[in-house]
């Protein structure tokens, strides 16, 4: 089944190609990706599909199209508007350094150094924490942090590696333990977003702004952050990065409904017509897979987790692929955006399709995606 599924979305990929030319789908609607000229913070999955595409298949369309995104990325860095928010992550950690690890090319090595650059320019000193959205220190928005950027925080880990400069670490480390502190609760489950004084650094208190309600534990949230611990766990080994990855795994699997695919948020009622938002579970499926590459053989959750994600992503493929229409642009139904703000729900997200292909490779070849450059035994 896996296999089948991988090579269904290689195909779709390869179709995709030739309709989107060098725009970037972002989400769809009725089942129409809506394409952009690299404007919007979905655009490194497009890159990173395509190099996930190329490392699979070796075929050469996908490197010089993934190329070609890349080029658009160095564009890109020059253009201060499109790059004011903190997924400079998710940018450049698919495209410019995907590029760095499968081709060793080190023009992509600078690029993705000034992304990580970039991302240092929201770093706020006096609250020690990096501000997720608008202008650096913006009155509504300047204390705000959100789940998300812990996916983005590779982007710095890889940074401080590569160039032996601590900043970027520091940075990084700080913010994984601002969210591990205020944005994780006791229950395990998540806020979205968490507020502080941007003059003292107080904490504010937390609250969403894709969720259901303040309080509630947005699935892609909690997603953002089954993967994001792991990924900090995997640059610094602090055993509490683990922890947390785990606790947010368990709470995220003990919600899910009967199919194992979660809806948008673990609080909104559950009723017939509730959106579901596959591209959360996409995201949990590949963050469980890195998760269990650092669990020892006898943690106690060990066998359930590895259940959950073959279960989970097996539904994925039988129910929420594709796979039945071969001229569907998306890989995955049934995601949702912005349920609150009523953008695109039921429809297809870049990102789900590229977590979703990252997780199938994951099971099938151990091709771990590119947050990370490969360790001996990460990748065969
Ligand atoms: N990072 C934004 C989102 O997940 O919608």
């Amino acid at each position: 089944m896996w296999q089948n599924a991988i090579e269904d979305a290689v195909a779709k990929t390869r179709n995709n190609i030739k309709r989107f030319g060098d725009l970037f789908p972002h989400v769809s609607q009725q089942g129409i990706y809506e394409l952009n000229p690299n404007t919007d913070w979905t655009n490194g999955f497009w890159s990173g599909l395509l190099w996930l595409c190329y490392e699979y298949t070796g075929e050469p369309q996908f490197k010089e199209a993934a190329d070609r995104t890349v080029a658009g990325m160095r564009r890109r860095m020059d253009v201060k508007e499109v790059l004011a928010h903190h997924d400079i992550g998710f940018l450049y950690s698919l495209s410019a350094k995907a590029a760095w690890i499968l081709t060793g090319d080190e023009g992509t090595r600078e690029l993705t150094i000034q992304a990580a650059d970039k991302l240092m320019e929201r770093w706020r000193e006096q609250g020690q924490y990096l501000q997720a959205w608008g202008p650096v220190g913006d009155e509504q928005e300047g204390g705000r942090i959100i789940i998300d950027c812990l996916m983005n925080l590779p982007l710095l880990y890889w940074a401080a590696e590569l160039t032996g400069d601590e900043r970027y670490r520091h940075a990084a480390i700080q913010q994984a333990d601002k969210s591990r502190r205020y944005l994780v609760r006791g229950d395990d489950s998540s806020y979205h977003t968490f507020f502080f004084n941007q003059e003292t650094g107080e904490p504010i208190g937390g609250a969403t702004h894709q969720g259901f309600t303040n309080g509630s534990t947005w699935t892609r949230g909690q997603a953002w952050g089954i993967y994001g611990f792991a990924l900090s766990y995997r640059y610094t080994r602090d055993p509490l990065y683990l922890d947390t990855s785990k606790r947010l795994a368990r709470f995220f699997i003990d919600h899910l409904p009967e199919d194992l695919v979660a809806y948008w948020d673990f609080n909104a009622p559950q009723q017939p017509g509730t959106p579901r938002d596959s591209s959360a579970s996409a995201i949990a499926a590949a963050g469980l897979l890195e998760l269990l590459l650092h669990l020892p053989a006898d943690d106690s959750d060990r066998h359930e987790l590895e259940q959950a994600v073959i279960r989970s992503l097996a539904s994925l493929v039988e129910r929420y692929s594709t796979m039945d229409d071969p001229d569907a642009e998306g890989l995955l139904n049934h995601g949702s955006y912005h349920v609150r703000g009523n953008l695109s729900l039921d429809d297809y997200m870049i990102w789900g399709d590229y977590f979703y292909l990252e997780a199938l490779l994951r099971l099938e070849r151990g091709i771990p995606g590119y947050w990370y450059e490969r360790a001996a035994g990460d990748h065969e």
